[in-house]
């Protein structure tokens, strides 16, 4: 099937890693041009070594810290130089903070919002101008299942993510006159860097997906139908196809990719 990619100018933030590289890495092999943006100068390196040798011969990648919004205005005035519109806009990155209502100090809670929900919101308003310059236009944004299955600890991470999702929602209907389509993505449990460096420290075989799984259930209490986690590569199509030009229906989504579950 043509996604309709090609040549089109396609953003990751978050695509150094993860779930984000993998859908960089489809949108690459489907002919888009990809820019990715990360903190770690050495990840987006080899990570845009393995985006051209994927098929997107103009890949690069762009340091910024989402948290950070003089970051995210220097990144995106880059992006702008180099290509002048953006067709699709991923937004992948995120981090759990970890923590109890009780313990969990203001400075948790704002670090939280600030990466999960505020990072998205900076990179989607430098974006706008750009992908408003585009011929067609997507929006992707990186929620999580967990926002339906609550877990004490995790309590900051999932408030931040529900956040994002409602933003997402709610831009979905703000943007729809100027056919901009913008959809949710809510992962189960992926075994991406930052998941297999958890299920380590727990003493779980970090390549071992049904291991992964179960650590899952035992520790949060996430089960799956299918009793694996995801391997991010899976997720890397959907994504692909939903900020592709194909997708030109579907707006305002949620988007379960997480093995089955019984929320809906
Ligand atoms: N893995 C799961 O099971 C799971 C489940 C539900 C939802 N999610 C969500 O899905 C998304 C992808 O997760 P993942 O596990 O695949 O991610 P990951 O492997 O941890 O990779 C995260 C990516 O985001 C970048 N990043 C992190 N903080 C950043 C910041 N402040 N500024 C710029 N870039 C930043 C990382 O690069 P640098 O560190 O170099 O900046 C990396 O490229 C995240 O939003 C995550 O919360 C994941």
């Amino acid at each position: 099937m043509d996604l309709g990619l090609k040549d089109a100018v396609v953003i990751v933030q978050g695509g150094s890693r993860g779930m984000g590289r993998a859908a960089a890495e489809c949108f690459a092999a489907d002919g888009a041009n990809v820019g990715i943006i990360g903190r770690t100068q050495a990840d987006l390196d080899e990570a845009v070594e393995a985006l051209k040798a994927a098929g997107a011969a103009d890949a690069a990648g762009f340091r910024a810290d989402i948290g950070v919004q003089a970051d995210v205005d220097a990144a995106f005035a880059a992006i702008g130089a180099r290509w002048d519109h953006i067709n699709t806009l991923v937004n992948a990155a995120g981090g759990e903070v970890v923590g109890d209502f009780e313990t969990l100090t203001e400075e948790r809670w704002l670090e939280s919002v600030n990466l999960s929900a505020m990072g998205m919101v900076r990179c989607i308003r430098a974006a706008l101008p750009l992908i408003r310059k585009a011929e067609w236009r997507r929006i992707v944004n990186f929620s999580a299942h967990s926002i339906k299955r609550q877990t004490p600890s995790l309590i900051a991470y999932t408030a931040s993510k529900a956040m994002a999702a409602s933003i997402s929602k709610n831009l979905s209907l703000t943007l729809a006159p100027e056919n901009i389509l913008v959809n949710t993505i809510l992962p189960g449990s992926f075994a991406s860097p930052a998941l297999r460096k958890w299920a380590t420290a727990k003493g779980i075989d970090a390549d071992d997906l049904h291991a992964i799984m179960r650590g899952i259930d035992e520790h949060f209490g996430h089960p799956a139908h299918l009793p694996r986690a995801g391997d991010p590569q899976e997720m890397g199509p959907v994504v692909a196809f939903v900020g592709s030009r194909c997708n030109s229906y579907m707006t305002g989504a949620f988007i379960n990719v997480d093995g089955g579950s019984d929320f809906c």
